[in-house]
C-alpha cells in the first residue's frame, strides 16, 4: 500500500470532546491504514486496572473528570510512540489535551525526526455527547466500542470484532463527570486548535453524522494527504 511507504509514517491526531467518536474512528483507522491507535485514556485505564503508581494517582482525577498532570502524560506518550508498532504511523486519541502537551509533542516529533500529517477535529454538539456517553460500552478483550442505541453488537452479548463475551462500562461515564470532562475540553483542550490551524494541519469533520459517514469523511481527508506525500 502506498501509505505504508510514507516517510516517517502516517502520524495523526484525532481531537474532539468526550464522546465525539475518537476511539471509534481510531480503531477503524488502525485497521484501514495499519497504524497504531495511541489512546492516553486507555493507557491510563490500564494503569488504574493494574493499581500502578500512575494508576493510583490518576483514578480520582479521572473519576472527577479533570485532566491528569501534563508531566505524567507526556512521559507516558513519549515512551509509547517510540515502540515499533508506531513506526508506520500512529493516531493520537486523547492527546494532546493542553497547550503544554501540544508543545511537548512538537519537541518529541522533532527529536524523532517525525512529522504530523494531519489533525482531525471531530465536531459534535455538547447536547449529543451526553447521550452518546451514557449508552457506551466496550469489549473487554479488544476494546471495540459500542452503544446501546447507536451501535449495538450484531449478535447480542458478542463482540462483532473478536467474538468476546465480556463488556465494560467506564466509571467516569456518568452525568456529573461528563459535564466536568466537557468543561475541561472547552477550557483546556480547545485552545490548542489554533496552534494546528496556523500550521495548516487542522481538518474539521462533522462528528454529528453517522459513524460510517464520519469514517468516509476522514478517509477523504487522508486520501488527499497521502497523495501529496
Ligand atoms: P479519554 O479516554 O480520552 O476520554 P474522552 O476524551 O472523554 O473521550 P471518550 O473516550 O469518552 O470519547 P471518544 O471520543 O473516544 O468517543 P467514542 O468513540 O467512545 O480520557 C478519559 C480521562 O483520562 C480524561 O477525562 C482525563 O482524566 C484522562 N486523560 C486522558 N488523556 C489525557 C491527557 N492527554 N491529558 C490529561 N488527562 C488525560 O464514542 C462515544 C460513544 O458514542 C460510543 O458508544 C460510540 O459507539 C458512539 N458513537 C461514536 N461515534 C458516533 C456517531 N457518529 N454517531 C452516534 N454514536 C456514535
Ligand atoms: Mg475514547
Amino acid at each position: 500500500m502506498a501509505e505504508g511507504g510514507m516517510a516517517g509514517g502516517l502520524n495523526l491526531i484525532l481531537l474532539g470532546p468526550p464522546g465525539a467518536g475518537k476511539g471509534t474512528q481510531a480503531k477503524r483507522l488502525e485497521e484501514r491504514y495499519g497504524i497504531a491507535q495511541v489512546s492516553t485514556g486507555d493507557m491510563l485505564r490500564a494503569e488504574v486496572a493494574a493499581s500502578s503508581p500512575i494508576g493510583l494517582q490518576a483514578k480520582a482525577i479521572m473519576d472527577a473528570g479533570a485532566l491528569v498532570p501534563d508531566e505524567i502524560i507526556i512521559a507516558m506518550l513519549a515512551a509509547r510512540i517510540a515502540k515499533p508498532d508506531c513506526a508506520r504511523g500512529f493516531i493520537l486519541d486523547g492527546f494532546p489535551r493542553t497547550v503544554p502537551q501540544a508543545t511537548a509533542l512538537d519537541a518529541m516529533l522533532a527529536r524523532l525526526a517525525l512529522s504530523l500529517k494531519a489533525v482531525i477535529e471531530l465536531r459534535v454538539d455538547d447536547a449529543a455527547l451526553v447521550a452518546r456517553i451514557a449508552g457506551r460500552f466496550t469489549c473487554a478483550t479488544c476494546g471495540a466500542s459500542y452503544h446501546d442505541r447507536f451501535k449495538p453488537t450484531r449478535v447480542a452479548g458478542t463482540c462483532d470484532v473478536c467474538g468476546g463475551k465480556q463488556f465494560i462500562r467506564r466509571s467516569d461515564d456518568n452525568a456529573e463527570t461528563v459535564a466536568a470532562r466537557l468543561a475541561a475540553y472547552h477550557r483546556q483542550t480547545a485552545p490548542i486548535l489554533p496552534h494546528y490551524r496556523a500550521q495548516g494541519k487542522l481538518f474539521v469533520v462533522d462528528g454529528m453524522a453517522e459513524i460510517d459517514q464520519v469514517s468516509a469523511e476522514i478517509e477523504s481527508v487522508l486520501a488527499d494527504i497521502i497523495t501529496k506525500n
